[in-house]
């Protein structure tokens, strides 16, 4: 069933969006392994012999020296042109589909909000104390940002995602229909992990636009889902979203760092691509909140980029640093040195039933989390 939140491309768009998933990946795919293999043949050989030392995954100093080397050769110039053209390229061809397509966008999304069919709820909080790392940010470099707002009734920001996801995932060949891939993922991993688990409540963080949410209700059709995030546009959008699906989802504006529920709320807590959007500050607090409203019994299931640095090579690490202060990615290194383990076990989760591993054999992700005893 066609779901009218989704975002409408004429022929011309939809030939800009092929081509520009094309480019994603040969700069995502085919030049990345380029550089990587030039990093290895040339400069990593070398750096080691004058170091007269293997180099080390995960010492900053080597990611530099090897950065020094690496950033001035002229295949990391094409690499790191066609990554920054092709994001200018996505947000352009983006900013046209909105705009065309907003007024009948803003027409359903009213009326879904105002019948909310499918009885779900959206709260908002206008006071919110957002989190500098989304507040002050043009995360992915989305135009506005992810808190963008012009007006109470705003869905830009939530649109606007929307149709970044119609080429990021598939520009890395991550090609899940219709964006749900990565929930899909999370309900299957707490499936197999977890196989007699039966969630009742379940809490969705940093829900976005809400295209990942969908999985949770096909998943576990019996749980009451709450979705918070802290932007209101993107929650607007998820909520309209969410009813013309027919899932009734109750959609709350909350920083995850300082949650509103009660101690012990929730049977499942999870999220999808997160925890590399926060901050030094922001990811211990939004670790410790999610054990707090955990239920006894509960388990806590977080996917992610699979950046860390003791699993990359450090090529890549080079071209992750590069997004950082590039492509509106400012927590992309710091996710990537982040000791998951340490991080729970300080908010007192038990060590014995904690986990942080890459998972998943399609695309491979990052996920942590634990069960309650
Ligand atoms: C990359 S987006 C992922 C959105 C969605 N989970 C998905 O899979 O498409 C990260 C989301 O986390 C939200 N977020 C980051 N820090 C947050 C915080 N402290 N509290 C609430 N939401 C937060 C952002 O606003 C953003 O919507």
């Amino acid at each position: 069933m066609n779901n009218e939140m989704q975002l409408n491309l004429n022929s011309e768009q939809e030939r800009r969006r092929q081509y520009l998933v094309s480019l994603k990946r040969f700069a995502n795919l085919a030049l990345q392994d380029k550089v990587r293999k030039l990093s290895h043949a040339k400069h990593e050989t070398a750096l080691e012999a004058e170091l007269k030392r293997p180099l080390e995954q995960t010492d900053r100093d080597d990611r530099h020296r090897l950065a020094e080397r690496l950033t001035p050769e002229p295949l990391f110039k094409a690499w790191e042109t066609m990554t920054y053209v092709s994001q200018t390229m996505m947000w352009d061809l983006v900013s046209d589909i909105v705009e065309a397509d907003l007024p009948r966008l803003n027409e359903s999304a009213e009326r879904l909000t105002r019948t909310h069919p499918a009885g779900g709820s959206l709260q908002l909080d206008p006071d919110i104390e957002l989190p500098p790392t989304i507040g002050n940010h043009e995360i992915h470099r989305q135009p506005g940002g992810f808190t963008y707002e012009h007006g109470e009734d705003d869905i830009t920001a939530g649109a606007f995602y929307a149709g970044a996801s119609l080429v990021y995932g598939p520009g890395k060949r991550v090609n899940a229909p219709a964006g749900y891939g990565a929930g899909q993922f999370v309900a299957g991993e707490v499936k197999r992990r977890f196989p007699n688990f039966k969630p009742r409540t379940i809490l969705e963080i940093g829900c976005g636009a809400g295209r990942n949410t969908m999985a949770y209700p096909v998943a576990f059709p019996d749980a009451e889902i709450t979705s918070i995030d802290c932007a209101a546009g993107l929650l607007r959008f998820a909520h309209a979203h969410a009813e013309a699906e027919g899932v009734p989802i109750h959609f709350r504006q909350m920083n995850a760092e300082q949650m509103d529920f009660e101690d012990e709320s929730f049977d499942l807590v999870v999220s999808t691509i997160v925890g590399h959007e926060t901050s030094w500050e922001g990811l211990p607090k939004i670790v410790a909140e999610c054990w707090r409203v955990l239920k006894p019994g509960g388990v806590i299931l977080h996917q992610d980029v699979p950046t860390q640095v003791n699993r990359l090579g450090l090529a890549d690490q080079v071209m992750n640093e590069w997004q950082i202060a590039h492509n509106g990615e400012p927590f992309w290194m710091g996710w990537a040195e982040a000791d998951l383990i340490a991080i729970m076990k300080a908010a007192g989760y038990p060590a014995e039933r904690c986990f942080a591993e890459h998972a998943g054999s399609g695309p491979v992700w990052f996920v942590h989390g634990a069960s309650k005893p």
